[in-house]
């Protein structure tokens, strides 16, 4: 059987990256494309990694929705949103 993957772009100040919708949270692929910012905890809790959110769509999959609320309306918390089409990051 064959399977094909669709990739997205996540696009910052910094970088281009092709990713796998719904696969990995977007700290993660920012740091293993070497574009590194603020985070501590990674569970949505301290909100040091807070970035802005220009355009796509992202989705917090665990219990993060209620720490979301206090976001402003365009960020988010990278360290576990997962992203689900092309996206585009201030940084
Ligand atoms: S690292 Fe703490 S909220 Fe993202």
């Amino acid at each position: 059987m064959n399977y094909k993957i669709k990739f997205y772009t996540i696009k910052t100040n910094k970088k281009i990256i092709n990713y796998i919708p719904k696969k990995n949270f977007i700290l993660d692929i920012l740091e293993q494309n070497k574009i590194n910012i603020e985070f501590q905890c990674r569970k949505g809790y301290c909100g040091s990694c807070r970035i802005i959110l220009i355009s796509g769509k992202i989705y917090y999959p665990n219990n993060v929705v209620i720490l979301a609320s206090k976001l402003s309306r365009k960020e988010i918390f990278p360290c576990c949103c997962i992203g689900i089409n092309n996206i585009i990051l201030k940084i």
